[in-house]
């Protein structure tokens, strides 16, 4: 049960590229839509509309800025308590996205994956994501992460279920799940850890984003509404997270002594 379902790279890509993220895995939770709308006077459907393009605008971005790495969370297992008309919308919005932008996509080296359950979602919606996954599986130099029908809590318990019945077939031995190769059953499995959290609108919550992957992330939290939001909202960020110290639990040498 070696972790890496899709054999992507672990670990930070190799540096050398410009601009400031270098090799970054950022994740953002888009968030902010209905408020956006709502100010406008403007139905929440539209709010969501304009989020997308502000998911274009933030991928070109994010490869702009060295990010190599980049997981948007587009719909929670949670969201299908919202009304029915406002769920309906947001199904339709990865084929509005992967309409106008796959062949972008694809021919700029943008390998796409979608995050979370294919369960509950339309035969014709699991084709688009399907589509969108296989025409970009050759490429490697910038990954895109959508998560969509997506839960962390969800994704874990898929995850401890198929290692159980891993176990069950006797295809898998209890001492043999570390934490590297649990990593590698959860739906991110080959992807590296978010090194950045991005939540804009103001919230200040994970709300069941990357739970397992998110341990040793940095958070940033903006204000700005996520349709409002674009390249110097994300430079503003990494250059935020770039101010972090990142210990991962260690210790650096305390200055004091260092100094003598
Ligand atoms: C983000 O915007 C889109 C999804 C969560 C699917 P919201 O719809 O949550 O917008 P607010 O939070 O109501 O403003
Ligand atoms: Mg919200």
């Amino acid at each position: 049960m070696a972790g890496g379902k899709r054999g992507e790279p672990k670990g930070a890509a190799p540096s050398g590229e410009a601009g400031a993220g270098q090799s970054l895995h950022v994740a953002i939770v888009m968030d902010g839509n209905g408020r956006w709308a709502k100010r406008r006077g403007l139905p929440r459907t539209l709010g969501h509309r304009a989020g997308v393009e502000s998911l274009k605008r933030t991928v070109s971005a994010a490869s702009e800025l060295g990010v190599r790495w980049l997981t948007v969370f587009g719909f929670s297992t949670e969201n299908w308590s919202r009304p029915a008309a406002e769920v309906a919308e947001l199904m339709a919005l990865p084929k509005r996205y992967f309409e106008t932008d796959l062949a972008r996509l694809e021919r700029e080296g943008v390998r796409v994956r979608v995050l979370g359950r294919r369960e509950g979602l339309s035969a014709d919606l699991v084709q688009i994501i399907e589509e969108a996954e296989r025409r970009t599986a050759h490429n490697d130099r910038f990954f895109l992460q959508v998560a969509f029908n997506y839960g962390g809590q969800a994704d874990i318990v898929d995850a401890a279920r198929r290692f159980a019945e891993a176990v069950a077939e006797g295809r898998a031995r209890p001492e043999e799940l570390t934490e590297g190769a649990f990593a590698g059953l959860l739906s991110t499995g080959g992807a590296p850890a978010p090194d950045l959290v991005i939540r804009p609108s103001g919230e200040r919550r994970l709300s069941n984003f990357l739970l397992w992957e998110s341990a040793y992330a940095e958070f940033v939290f903006q204000d700005v509404l996520w349709p409002d939001y674009g390249a110097e909202h994300l430079k503003a960020a990494i250059e935020e997270f770039q101010t972090r110290e990142r210990r991962y639990g260690g210790a650096v040498a305390d200055d004091v002594l260092a100094a003598g």
